[in-house]
């Protein structure tokens, strides 16, 4: 019998492999652990992009994608799935990430099998259970269940502690995101990916706006109101390139060619393996966005960031003073947009602030802490 602890890591959507993969990579270094993953494959194509550039393959996949999924449906197929792993496998721990149905179900079953569980990235509230949704109450549940709590900052360890946690079992670690971006960022500086060629011939050396969007709240209103601003201030700015590689969600996808396509500066584009969306953030003079971890990385790269959701998990980066929050009006985006594209000063102040969200160390940590802590 092997005395190694047997740690099976459940990853499904492009966020939660960004903010794993790394750690899995650290629990790989560490001989007292054996190393599982399994894929829930909520998201098919946009997760196969980070094993690859992370070098990771799954040993289970439970591969239940399907387009334009109901929530419900990837429940159900995730909880059914990953029972039959938890049985096989009767790992010591298992670890989820975020919000995500992959990380409830994660927790949930891991529950059911009596497995502790290990939550990466706890802690983080906006108080309003239908924003972001269903990702806040997804994340309140996990906390309910989860064993170890790795909270990212001081501030997500105070939300636990507020809500009666045990102290014992929440650590601040640091986000792993910015240990994946650390990992990233030095060497496509360096040396850009091949497939950042064409989009630089599209920018060339001009001024250039980066947007990413895809929250389930923003659907339908807010989503053609931020399309619509975008264009708008597009309209207004000829000497400003807009590049925007679209989320695969058909409710995003729709809007977003619909109002943005056939747009001499607005680049539709597909999604971007991590390394070149690293090189292309890394480039842009604005970020526009509703992304959690895009909020996390920009203050690493030095870059401002118009966050397009009315509230935000992550309070940190605008205490900071590094990102905004604009909502999804038109009226806003197109405001606050404009000044940042106008104020080369004012983007100086927003860009440089120390990144709150961690050192890159937070993967060592953590197994630190779990080394420690399992029996
Ligand atoms: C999910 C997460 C969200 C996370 C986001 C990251 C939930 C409830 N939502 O939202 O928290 O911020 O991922 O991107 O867990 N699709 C593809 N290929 C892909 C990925 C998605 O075609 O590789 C399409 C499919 O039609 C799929 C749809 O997008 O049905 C929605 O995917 P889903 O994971 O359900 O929701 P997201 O909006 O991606
Ligand atoms: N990202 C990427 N390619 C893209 C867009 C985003 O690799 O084309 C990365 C980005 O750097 C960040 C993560 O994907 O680390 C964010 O994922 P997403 O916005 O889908 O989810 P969220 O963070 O909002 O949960």
């Amino acid at each position: 019998m092997s005395s190694r602890k047997k740690i099976l890591t459940i990853i499904g959507t492009r966020p939660e492999a960004i903010k794993l993969c790394p750690l899995v990579l650290e629990f790989q270094r560490r001989a007292e652990f054996e190393s599982l993953v399994c894929s829930t494959g909520q998201h098919r194509e946009m997760l196969a992009q980070v094993f690859s550039t992370f070098d990771i393959s799954a040993d289970h996949d439970l591969d239940l994608m399907a387009p334009n999924q109901t929530l419900a449906m990837v429940t159900a197929r995730a909880t059914t799935g990953l029972d039959q792993v938890f049985a096989t496998e009767q790992p010591d721990l298992c670890i989820v990430q975020g919000d995500t149905t992959t990380a409830f179900t994660g927790a949930l079953v891991g529950h059911y099998h009596k497995t502790p569980i290990g939550h990466v990235e706890a802690g983080l509230r906006t108080g309003n259970k239908f924003s972001p949704f269903p990702e806040e109450m997804n994340r309140r549940l996990v906390g309910r269940m989860a064993d170890l709590h790795f909270a990212p900052t001081e501030h997500a360890q105070q939300s636990l502690l507020n809500e009666g946690v045990d102290p014992q079992t929440v650590f601040v670690t640091g986000n792993t995101v910015i240990d994946a971006l650390l990992w990233t960022r030095d060497r496509v500086i360096k040396n850009p990916p091949n497939d950042t060629a064409e989009i630089q011939k599209l920018i060339d050396d001009r001024e250039m706006v980066l947007i990413t969007g895809h929250r389930r709240e923003s659907f339908g209103t807010g989503f053609e109101n931020m399309c619509q601003a975008i264009r708008t201030v597009a309209d207004q700015h000829p000497d400003v390139e807009f590049v925007y590689p679209v989320h695969l969600n058909p409710n995003v996808q729709q809007p977003v060619n619909a109002i943005l396509g056939n747009h001499p500066r607005i680049h539709l584009i597909a999604p971007l393996s991590y390394e070149p969306f690293v090189w292309l953030m890394n480039r842009a003079t604005v970020v526009l966005t509703d992304s959690g971890g895009i909020q996390e990385e920009a203050p690493s790269l030095g870059k401002p960031v118009l966050v397009m959701r009315e509230n935000t998990e992550r309070p940190e980066g605008v205490e900071a003073g590094n990102a905004k929050l604009v909502g999804t009006s038109q009226e806003k985006i197109i405001s606050e947009l404009t000044t940042l594209l106008q104020d080369p000063a004012l983007r100086d102040i927003m860009a440089n602030v120390a990144n709150p969200y961690g050192d890159g160390n937070a993967c060592q940590k953590i197994a630190d802490i779990i080394s420690g802590k399992i029996k």
